[in-house]
């Protein structure tokens, strides 16, 4: 599949004036994409869980216009949001050739996440992936027979114009991202379901997200991604991730779950090893990350779990584990790695199954 499949036939659209809105998650990569090229290219596969109670919830207001340009306004929790509004500007300039009834409308784009937004939790893989669906929904009444796999696909295209990362969240509970020799189907272009066998040790799989840092980052997930240009270790790292890829195939067919927290937990730390020694470096690791770190490694040698942990870019850690240790390990978290977070806040999360179109006025 190439981008001029994504480029649509019609020309005129009748529609006047309507809303359309989705729900769609956040999602949490087991193994990492960073570093790109081109127009959002990711120089390796990833792969990640899609998650459920993390998500943003957009609708979409349109209007026809006369005049020609780009007429949007953007609305967090009600509120004008200007800060939001240059990089909706870049989405809509990267997939109007995609999209060619973008300049024809006035839009209003109303969001809300259900993590506050101050937890350091990034919304941008929910809120691109939430808003390229409300404009497939459009694009659906533009043209009758598109097929809901077109509709999922030609999202997932358009979300990884507005961020890498948010082409994984338009479907779930697994998908890969990025050309891979061992993943039938996959493209650089957009994600696709995990076509292979999952065991069951993988169902309604648990993430608790501890927030240890809720401020800013320092440094922003599109520097680091352009500091891998330059670095020293890229080609070994995105070697690396993809190896990690192909050896994930057969942990998830098997269930096996120390194989898999080897491969998260070393994902985590190659993902900020990077960072770290990159020009210039930096560390988004603070000393609560490390120590939550080290105490699930001791609770996993005094007990047995199967609990792991996984990082973003940034200082939260997401606590993963297999549904049947749900109850010990929720325990374990209050207990002991709770008193670690910023305000003792954690959210429970779990893997879901991707977006989903909600009545407008919901
Ligand atoms: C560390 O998708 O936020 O979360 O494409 O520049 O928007 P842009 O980057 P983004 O990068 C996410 C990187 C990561 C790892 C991952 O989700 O795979």
């Amino acid at each position: 599949m190439t981008e001029q499949e994504f480029i649509p036939s019609y020309v005129a659209t009748s529609l006047e004036k309507g809303s359309v809105s989705f729900t769609s998650p956040s999602n949490i990569a087991l193994v990492k994409y960073w570093g790109k090229y081109g127009e959002q290219l990711p120089k390796n596969a990833s792969i990640s869980f899609t998650l459920s109670q993390c998500h943003t919830h957009t609708t979409l207001h349109y209007e026809k216009k006369a005049s020609e340009g780009f007429d949007f306004e953007v609305y967090l929790d009600g509120v004008r949001e200007p800060n939001f509004e240059p990089k909706i500007r870049t989405f809509f300039e990267r997939i109007q050739k995609y999209i060619p009834f973008l300049a024809q409308y006035s839009f209003r784009i109303e969001t809300t996440n259900s993590f506050p937004h101050s937890s350091g939790i990034a919304s941008s893989a929910s809120g691109m992936s939430a808003l390229a669906m409300c404009l497939m929904a459009m694009e659906r009444q533009m043209e009758e027979n598109l097929e809901e796999a077109y509709v999922f696909k030609k999202a997932s295209f358009l979300a990884r114009l507005g961020s890498g990362s948010a082409s994984r969240s338009i479907e779930g509970p697994l998908v890969v991202w990025g050309e891979h020799n061992d993943i039938e189907g996959s493209s650089n272009l957009f994600g696709v379901k995990y076509p292979y066998e999952v065991h069951p040790n993988f169902d309604d799989f648990q993430d608790a997200i501890l927030l240890v840092d809720k401020g800013e980052k320092q440094v922003s997930s599109t520097v680091g991604h352009n500091l891998m240009h330059d670095h020293p270790f890229a080609e070994q790292r995105f070697a690396q991730a993809n190896t990690q890829l192909s050896n994930l195939i057969p942990i998830l067919k098997h269930g096996d779950l120390d194989a898999f927290i080897d491969v998260v937990e070393a994902e985590a730390l190659s993902l900020h090893a990077m960072m770290m020694t990159s020009t210039p470096n930096y560390v988004l690791m603070k000393p609560n990350t490390l120590a939550i770190i080290e105490q699930i490694r001791k609770f996993r040698n005094e007990t047995g779990s199967k609990v792991c942990f996984t990082l973003d870019a940034g200082a939260n850690v997401h606590v993963l584990f297999p549904a049947f240790e749900k109850d010990r390990v929720l325990q374990f978290i209050k207990n002991t790695l709770a008193p670690f977070c910023k305000s003792g806040e954690y959210i429970e999360d779990r893997t879901g199954v991707g977006v989903i179109q909600t009545p407008v006025g919901q």
